[in-house]
């Protein structure tokens, strides 16, 4: 922890088509990239996602975006910067389009338990930490490949209100801004709580991986603590794969 820095400004990189966004963004902060520099595209051809997978759009569909952030964090706390990011951009999207926008763990934006964006959080040392920050936010689709159909879904397909795509990038910069400050400053707590009044995963039985109990906390370290007939148990990383109510 350590004491807030300014705001950083955003010198912004925008893009037509590219691989991923994310790969512009590391390649940047290689060569000395800011603090807070944005890559967006319209399209990606190679877009990546969580664990390993591709993540879809169609071109102009999507808020698709990359924050280079040099932080200022003990390297065991960089991964709370996806709560950070996950809880700004459920208030941009909530404040922007008045959807019901919900939390599942650790970082899926839902709504009405499709998932509405998505939060990949990339790490390299080189000779300080660097964090790319990946945001993908279906806008426009009004159909999503087969595989997908019945866990994505979009701000249109969800009757929100219409929001441009520069528009709701300015608000969820202000709003990442705001919590990685928070975070960086004063600690973990603020965002813990927040992101604990978004959560859709607590109070549900979930499975994660080869565990399977009532989420009921999220732990100071980012852990979904889970009670089980056996006691409880802290799950630090995975992917919710089924969950009904507690
Ligand atoms: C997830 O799997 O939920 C995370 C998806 C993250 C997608 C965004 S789109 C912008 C940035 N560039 C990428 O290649 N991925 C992230």
């Amino acid at each position: 922890m350590s004491e807030p820095a300014s705001p950083p400004t955003h010198a912004i990189v925008r893009l037509a088509s590219v691989d991923s966004t994310q790969r512009v963004a590391f390649e940047l902060a290689e060569q000395g990239a800011a603090d807070g520099t944005v890559v967006v595209a319209d399209t990606q051809t190679a877009g990546r996602g969580r664990r390993g997978r591709v993540w879809h759009d169609a071109p102009g569909d999507s808020l698709l975006v990359s924050i280079v952030v040099r932080p200022r964090l003990d390297v065991s706390d960089l991964p709370k910067l996806s709560i950070a990011a996950a809880v700004s951009v459920a208030e941009a999207l909530a404040a922007a389009t008045g959807l019901d926008v919900r939390l599942k763990w650790p970082n899926d934006v839902l709504v009405h338990r499709r998932k509405l964006a998505g939060i990949l959080l990339e790490s390299r040392i080189l000779v300080e930490p660097i964090v790319v920050v990946g945001i993908g936010i279906n806008l426009r689709q009004r159909a999503f490949p087969a595989a997908l159909v019945g866990a994505a879904t979009s701000v249109d397909l969800e009757g929100g209100r219409a929001i441009g795509r520069e528009e709701l990038l300015e608000v969820v910069l202000e709003a990442f801004d705001r919590w990685r400050r928070r975070l960086e400053g004063e600690g973990f707590a603020a965002l813990r709580a927040r992101w604990l009044a978004l959560a859709d995963t607590i109070g549900r039985t979930v499975t994660v991986g080869e565990h399977e109990g009532l989420a009921i906390d999220l732990a100071e370290d980012g852990a979904l603590v889970l009670r089980r007939a056996d006691g409880v148990q802290r799950v630090l990383a995975g992917e919710v794969t089924a969950s009904r109510p507690g």
